[in-house]
């Protein structure tokens, strides 16, 4: 028997929507990046163009959602001005049973985690197959880190039982994140044991800026899969 693909861009969509329904009139929201996040910024598109929704303001937490988000006439504002925002939505690589989240693939990390920072509430919307039952078993930990002699920290990386790697695009170019930094996606074998402990490990260090490790950070969780829509909260799973 042939195995059908599931519709991944309609389970995304299908999130970003449920996801629609916590934004009221007059919200200042964090605007997140990625793929799942497009559908979000066109489905709010829509409802700012129908009038369904009215005076809603973002941040974007990178260049491509800003354009995005533009292309859209989706009004926008910068962090300093418009924080604390009401609430923060954002895709991610993976989700964990405590919500802890990896992020990053589409290297706005940084922007991400101040923005969600800023945030009274994160909801984190992303189809079934971002679910692990331990962070680091579907996807590298991106870190970005200075240009200067990133070099420097592969040893500690190795120490902690990673395996990094220079993130580069096709033509093996270093990829360069809209901070100017790199990011250096580092690969755990069997997954991270101890995403806290790697996280102190890593923040204190002159050089790394940051790490897609959120940690404590989601409140919710709207996971779309075949069966439908399962929200998660910190509380417990809880019907949409
Ligand atoms: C961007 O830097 C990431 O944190 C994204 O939020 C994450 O990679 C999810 O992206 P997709 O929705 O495209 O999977």
């Amino acid at each position: 028997m042939t195995e059908v693909a599931p519709d991944l861009e309609g389970l995304k969509r299908e999130a970003a929507r449920e996801a629609l329904t916590r934004v009221t009139s007059g919200m200042r929201l964090g605007l997140g990046t990625g793929s799942t996040m497009a559908h979000f910024l066109d489905l709010l598109g829509e409802a700012l163009a129908s009038g369904t929704l009215t005076d809603v303001v973002g941040v974007p937490t990178s260049i491509r959602t800003a354009e995005h988000a533009r292309r859209l006439s989706i009004p926008l504002g910068s962090l300093h001005e418009l924080q604390p925002l009401d609430l923060a939505v954002d895709g991610a690589d993976e989700v964990d049973p405590n919500l802890d989240l990896v992020k990053g693939l589409g290297g706005a990390l940084l922007r991400e985690k101040m923005v969600v920072q800023a945030a009274r509430r994160f909801v984190v919307i992303a189809d079934d197959s971002k679910v692990v039952p331990r962070l680091g078993t579907r996807s590298p930990l991106p870190v970005e880190v200075v240009p200067f002699s990133w070099e420097s920290h592969l040893a500690l990386l190795e120490e902690l039982g990673g395996r990094p790697v220079l993130r580069v695009e096709d033509g093996g170019v270093a990829v360069k994140t809209d901070n100017g930094n790199l990011i250096l996606d580092v690969h755990f074998q069997g997954g991270i044991t101890d995403p806290a402990s790697l996280e102190r490990a890593l923040l204190p260090r002159a050089g790394v800026v940051d790490t897609g490790l959120f940690l404590g950070m989601a409140a919710e969780a709207v996971l779309a899969g075949e069966g439908g829509i399962r929200v998660h909260s910190r509380a417990g799973e809880v019907d949409p």
